[in-house]
């Protein structure tokens, strides 16, 4: 359906005139090229994100990632205790990968920006559509990784909880995609045949040449020389791509790329100062722990199902009553940081059996914290009862530090970070 001319019919000067746009390389293959990138990249980040919801488990007792009345739980299910590292790897995976994203979507957009300014601006229905589309698009791509940058560099420049809008943001985001591939890979296919699939990648500057021309298209009506081939274009995006790859992905892989992580907002995670030297998402500080809180005064109080026990720390590394155990195992952060460290504590298994708790109990973990996210948290049966599921007391041979969470905290394998609660005050075994 036409619309009725709102507009002039001839653009006016400047971008909305074709051949403002002069370059010899922009045209369907490059933009197909980059699409295909984030066509592979934007549903890892995007499967990684749900993933890291569901290892929340919002669907027990005290664990609200999202505020309860917000989280429809799409995906739920026992988030598993084996391997170790797997939110680790997840979470990663989640923000190194949608780091590199950044440079692909600013050449992205830089390739279709004639279509932006196109002319006249809605010239039927059809077309208007598609703008929506488009602008939904890049309106949660860039949402979603400028909220996501802006929460792992600890800078919070809004009003509205991040991990609502994020969490939302990536599945307007995932429909969008799908919507625009639907739309545009027959293009993308002509554009891959027309091309040879990656000969461009083999031609150099000498041989660059326009695409042909279509009006209303992408490829210039008048091109100017070409001053960088296509390949350089995609080397320039890859090395943008891959010096943000060595300057961040150290925070999660660790190793000799540790100490080149920089952009790592939490520092590189090597230990600085000693055992308790690495990285820490929440001080006690800001939790507002006071020494006051965890002095000699301190027990632990553990339930189940009517039976109560208390035990001081004392009585804890005594190792009499349950046995002191020593895993390395990784604590991981949801902002992609994660660090292998030695803890020693008590099984919460054995714990669970002084006050006569079972593998069908779940465990509500309670905190010191007078207020605060993540005060309480519950976990499942299976990560209550692990074989390597700690209340850990020291790491790497000494006692955990205040802001570490001393006297007490939980670790457990393949657990968000924030659900291994610090300053442990209660454990309580439930069958709900
Ligand atoms: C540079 C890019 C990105 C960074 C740094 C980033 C960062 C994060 C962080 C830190 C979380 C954990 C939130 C929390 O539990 O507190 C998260 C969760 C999530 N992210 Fe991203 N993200 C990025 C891009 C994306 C993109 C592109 C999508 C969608 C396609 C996405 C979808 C999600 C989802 C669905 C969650 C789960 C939120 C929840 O637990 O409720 N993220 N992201």
């Amino acid at each position: 359906m036409r619309l009725p001319r709102l507009v002039p019919k001839d653009p006016p000067p400047g971008p909305a005139r074709p051949d403002f746009w002069r370059s010899p390389v922009r045209g369907p293959w490059l933009t197909a090229m980059l699409g295909i990138v984030l066509l592979i990249g934007f549903p890892i980040v995007f499967v990684t994100g749900v993933l890291s919801h569901a290892a929340y488990m919002p669907q027990l007792g005290n664990n609200d990632v999202l505020p309860r009345d917000l989280d429809l739980q799409f995906i739920t299910f026992d988030w598993p205790t084996n391997p170790v590292w797997l939110y680790a790897l997840n979470q990663g995976a989640h923000v190194t990968i949608g780091i590199l994203l950044v440079p692909v979507l600013i050449a992205k957009l830089w390739s279709v920006i004639p279509k932006l300014f196109a002319w006249p601006p809605a010239p039927n229905a059809a077309e208007v559509l598609t703008k929506l589309a488009n602008l939904l698009l890049v309106g949660s791509a860039f949402f979603q990784l400028a909220t996501g940058i802006a929460n792992i560099q600890l800078w919070y420049p809004w009003q509205f909880n991040f991990v609502v809008a994020h969490f939302y943001g990536g599945w307007v985001l995932i429909f969008s995609i799908l919507l625009h591939v639907a739309i545009r890979m027959p293009k993308v296919r002509a554009a891959m045949r027309t091309n040879k699939d990656l000969k461009p990648l083999r031609t150099n500057l000498q041989n660059t040449r326009p695409e042909p021309y279509e009006p209303h298209g992408l490829v210039s009506p008048n091109p100017a020389p070409a001053t960088i081939s296509r390949r350089g274009v995609v080397g320039l995006v890859g090395a943008a791509s891959g010096a943000l790859l060595v300057t961040t992905v150290g925070q999660s892989v660790g190793g000799p790329l540790r100490s080149l992580a920089v952009l790592a907002p939490r520092g590189n995670g090597i230990a600085k100062d000693g055992p308790n030297g690495f990285p820490i998402n929440k001080t006690a500080h800001v939790a507002n722990i006071t020494s006051a809180m965890v002095d000699g005064t301190w027990a632990l109080q553990l339930s189940a199902d009517g039976e109560e026990l208390e035990l001081d720390r004392q009585a804890l590394l005594s190792g009499k009553l349950v046995p002191l155990r020593t895993y390395d195992l990784p604590i991981a952060c949801v902002e992609g940081w994660s660090t292998t460290q030695s803890w020693t504590g008590v099984r919460l298994s054995d714990l669970s059996r002084l006050v006569g708790a079972d593998p069908g109990h779940v465990l509500h973990v309670e905190s010191l914290q007078p207020r605060g996210a993540f005060r309480q948290t519950t976990l499942s049966k299976n990560q209550a009862h692990a074989d390597r599921s700690l209340l850990a007391l020291r790491v790497n041979g000494v006692d955990l530090s205040m802001d570490h969470g001393f006297p007490a905290r939980i670790i457990v394998p393949a657990l968000p970070g924030v659900h291994c609660t610090k300053w442990v005050s209660g454990l309580e075994w439930s069958h709900a």
